[in-house]
């Protein structure tokens, strides 16, 4: 895309300052009274020995002759002003939505670069409940984002499947279960016989002895338990897959804990080697007093490694396999510390790619109800948080618009969608508290109003039909079309910032703004029974937003029905 600050950053030339430079300083203004981008000069004074003022009028007066779009250049009060003729702004971004179509706002800028993603990993034979909501969503989104800026993204499911806790689901299903209904159940079955697990382990402490003898038998590869440890893997995730599907998440890798296994002995013997692992009460950790972190504890005194351990490894096997550009972790902020150790360990190893591991965190979802435990078996699936939203969505669709079509499958789009959107229009560190209503709320900053635009821009389309008239740019050169062409301007920059900080948001926000100026100016501007060349500039217009609306909602997983 034709970025303005660009083509400005290209024609200034100031002496002794770099283009780069004058390309970061150069900023939209918010009055445009005052022009469209600003170029404050307070920084050059120091270098050019002149003052701000003196600086933006010498280089005003330097400017013979702008590139189109831009028009003027005026210097006032040591800022340098430059205008764009709105109509020429116009003709060049509609062109090029219309002619780009959904890959309109992609980039070159990762190519040969590949960024590693590490997310929703969940935990095996646990429910996929509402705290993985955030992990899944982030992570699958910064995935197409990435994608979209030309990288390469490979999405990592590091699946919680190993630990004592299969011990003890052998044990429950041996005591209480049988393959039949864990077929038949599911999840359902397993949560339930874990729940019982631990109840009954309440009177019956040598339930706890019978699990750890059940896990030994699982490292050691007895065959029955290797068959039961890994029908419960299966079970899982024929089950998460469901969920995955509503939410459009993929995977390139589902190697988990288990995985590396086989892979933590030639790093901790590099640790010894460097002297980095020490003995602390018969556990093996390094120590991190330096950096003002309790030890990395890596081998328990018992011989047993730790997540820490395979996270490690998996650092490593990451780096080794895509050589990765960067290597982030979407996961809650609670692991905030064990995240900055094993980074630091990576660090201390003499990786420089420990730089680019990132933990991209996030906070908490809770509904209003409060919260939950696996163990006490309170939990809010998920699934049942989709299905809710769904329904809910029906009962809105069916009284708003009682005749649509296909009603089942626009409520599942639009219910879905807007849990997803509810997670990623906040900054991804705040804590979120779930309400229905106001995540359903078509008016407000949500999923279905995002959705409703572009469902009204598509009816606009249709109602108005096909118009092979030559545009006529007037049409759309007024405050609240030049609004909508400055938003529909910023998309790739919404892209990029989302991706430079990990926030998808950026994007869940933009998409509000594109959608609030384009229901301004289509309050205002009449579109069909108009003149033809008005008629086609504006539907041009409408167009393009409803092309950036869709593909904004793609990269956050979300659908567009075309009726609403
Ligand atoms: N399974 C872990 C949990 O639910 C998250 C794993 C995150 N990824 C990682 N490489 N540690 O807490």
């Amino acid at each position: 895309m034709l970025d303005k600050k660009e083509i400005l950053a290209s024609v200034l030339s100031i002496e002794g300052i770099d283009k780069k430079e004058i390309y970061g300083l150069l900023t939209e203004t918010a009055d445009p009274s005052k022009g469209d981008y600003s170029l404050p000069c307070f920084k050059f004074a120091k270098v050019l020995h002149k003052s701000p003022v003196q600086i933006a009028q010498s280089v005003a007066e330097s400017l013979t002759c702008l590139p189109p779009p831009f028009v003027k250049a005026e210097a006032v009060n040591g800022y340098l002003n430059f205008f764009v003729d709105g109509k020429e702004c116009a003709k060049q971004v509609l062109g090029e939505i219309a002619e780009k179509k959904e890959n309109f706002g992609n980039s070159t800028e990762g190519e040969g670069k590949t960024i590693c993603l590490d997310y929703s990993s969940i935990n095996i034979a646990k429910p996929f409940h509402i705290g993985h909501l955030c992990t899944t969503v982030i992570g699958g989104s910064l995935y197409r984002i990435y994608q979209k800026l030309g990288y390469k993204a490979v999405g990592i499911n590091h699946l919680g499947d190993w630990g004592t806790q299969f011990g003890k689901l052998i044990v429950a299903f041996k005591n209480w279960s049988n393959e039949e209904r864990l077929q038949q159940y599911g999840m359902q079955e397993l949560t339930s016989i874990y729940v019982r697990f631990h109840t009954e382990a309440e009177s019956n402490p040598s339930l706890e002895d019978e699990a750890r003898a059940w896990f030994k038998k699982i490292e050691d590869g007895n065959e029955e338990a290797l068959h039961l440890y890994n029908l419960f893997k299966e079970i899982t995730l024929r089950e998460v897959q469901k969920t995955y599907k509503r939410l459009k998440i993929q995977f390139d890798s589902y190697n988990g804990e288990a995985f590396y296994n086989d892979k933590m002995d030639p790093i901790l013997q590099e640790l010894r080697e460097k002297k980095l692992l020490v003995e602390d009460g018969g556990a093996q950790v390094v120590d991190l007093s330096a950096e003002e972190m309790p030890p990395c504890l890596l081998v328990k005194a018992d011989g047993a490694t730790l997540y820490a351990t395979r996270d490690l490894a998996a650092a490593y096997y990451r780096k080794r396999t895509y050589d990765f550009y960067k290597s982030l972790y979407v996961v809650a902020y609670q692991q905030n510390l064990h995240f900055r150790q094993v980074f630091k360990v990576l660090e201390k190893m003499g990786n420089d790619w420990a730089k680019d591991c990132v933990h991209v965190a996030f906070g908490m979802v809770s509904m209003e109800s409060g919260a939950m435990s696996t163990r006490k078996g309170n939990v809010i699936y998920l699934e049942d948080v989709l299905n809710k939203a769904v329904e809910k969505s029906l009962e809105i669709i069916t009284e708003k618009s009682p005749n649509l079509e296909n009603k089942e499958e626009t409520a599942e789009t639009v219910g879905v969608g807007a849990v997803i959107f509810s997670v990623l229009y906040n900054n991804r560190i705040k804590d979120i508290v779930f309400s229905y209503d106001k995540v359903l709320n078509f008016d407000g900053e949500t999923g279905p109003y995002v959705q409703y635009t572009n469902a009204r821009c598509l009816s606009v389309m249709a109602k108005v039909g096909e118009c092979t008239a030559e545009p006529d740019f007037d049409a759309v050169d007024n405050p609240e079309g030049k609004a909508v062409i400055a938003c529909l301007q910023r998309f790739q920059s919404a892209i990029r910032e989302a991706g430079e900080r990990y926030e998808p948001c950026c994007i869940g926000r933009y998409l509000v703004d594109l959608c609030q100026s384009y229901n301004k100016f289509y309050l205002v501007h009449r579109i069909s029974g108009e003149e033809e060349g008005v008629k086609s500039a504006r539907l041009l217009l409408t167009n393009a937003v409803h092309v950036v609306i869709e593909e904004g909602l793609r990269l956050l997983g979300i659908g567009a029905p075309q009726k609403m």
